[in-house]
Order: structure tokens, then C-alpha cells, then sequence
């Protein structure tokens, strides 16, 4: 069967596949494109044809492995996408991104009088307390967050 070549390969970098139908251009938020060099590629595929799961998104960044707290924030709005480490062209790591009991860092707080909005060193903090979707419950307020694109930190 040939494979239809839909981006261009990387030599080294981070392949995001498997994302929701038209949430790409929120993955690259997440990424925080702009704070990469120059001249590293970054390649977005939109509406692409997927056996797996109909339709979906994929978004290719040369030169960047992701921190943790960036896989976390994927994983809350597409939890079906898959990371692939590429290096010498190869695949060298791919896995499903995945969504630990708890979420630091990530999302703010909604409640402007939690005590992680106050100015203080505390980071946010929810626990997951439902997974698809994704429902998040803030440690110290209690507040319940559903809507995480407009939250994220
Ligand atoms: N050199 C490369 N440059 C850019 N992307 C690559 C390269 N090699 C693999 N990929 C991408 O990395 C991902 C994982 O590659 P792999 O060959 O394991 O995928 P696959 O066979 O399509 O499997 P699946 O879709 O189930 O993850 C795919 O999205 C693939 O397109
Ligand atoms: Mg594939
Ligand atoms: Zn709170």
C-alpha cells in the first residue's frame, strides 16, 4: 500500500498526531510556537483523513522535545493524540499522551479569590475527577472546570 506523504519528514523533533478534527492551531498555543528558533520547521496538517478516529489534525515541530506540563495541557483537550520523538529521521518514542490524577501548573484557577490567584507561590492545582470528558476540580477552592482552552496558564 502506498503511503500518502501529506507533511514534509523531520530529521529531529516532535510529531503530534492523532489530534482532534480543528484543534491545531490550540496544540500550537500549548507549544508555544513562538518561542522556538527560527529555523526550526513547524508543520500543521489540518483535516487530515484517519482511520483511527475519521477525521484529525497533526502538527509537526523540528527541533523540540515537549516538557511534561505541555503533554499535560494536550492531553486535556485531545486526549487521542499520540507523541512521536523523531530523531536521525527515525521514530524513536511514541506514545499516547496521558492524564495523571493531577493537573499543576496547567490552568488557572477560575475564581479570582482562590488562593492560587492571589499573588502567592502557589501553584494551580486540579484534580481530575472525570476523564472524557474531562471534568477538573481546583485543590483549593473546589472549583469545577470544564472549559480548559480558556483557562490555560
Ligand atoms: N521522519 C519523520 N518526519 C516526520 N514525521 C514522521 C517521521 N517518521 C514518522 N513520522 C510520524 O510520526 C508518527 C508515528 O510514526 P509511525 O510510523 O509510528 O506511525 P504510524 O505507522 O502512522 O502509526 P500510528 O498512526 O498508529 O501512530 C506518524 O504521525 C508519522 O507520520
Ligand atoms: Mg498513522
Ligand atoms: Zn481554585
Amino acid at each position: 500500500m502506498v503511503r500518502e506523504l501529506r507533511i514534509t519528514p523531520i530529521r529531529n523533533g516532535t510529531v503530534i498526531d492523532h489530534i482532534t478534527n480543528g484543534l491545531a492551531l490550540d496544540v500550537l498555543r500549548i507549544i508555544g510556537v513562538r518561542d522556538l528558533d527560527k529555523d526550526s520547521t513547524v508543520s500543521i496538517a489540518l483535516h487530515v483523513r484517519s482511520g483511527k478516529i475519521g477525521w484529525k489534525d497533526i502538527v509537526k515541530v523540528e527541533n523540540m522535545e515537549l516538557s511534561p506540563r505541555k503533554v499535560n495541557a494536550i492531553a486535556l483537550i485531545t486526549p487521542s493524540a499520540t507523541i512521536s520523538i523523531i530523531r536521525d529521521h527515525q521514530v524513536r518514542e511514541k506514545r499516547s499522551v496521558d492524564l495523571p490524577e493531577h493537573v499543576t501548573g496547567v490552568v488557572r484557577c477560575p475564581n479570582i479569590n482562590c488562593i492560587s490567584n492571589q499573588g502567592e507561590p502557589i501553584e494551580s492545582d486540579f484534580r481530575v475527577v472525570r476523564r472524557r470528558p474531562v471534568v477538573l476540580r481546583c485543590t483549593y477552592c473546589d472549583r469545577q472546570v470544564t472549559d480548559f482552552l480558556k483557562h490555560l496558564a
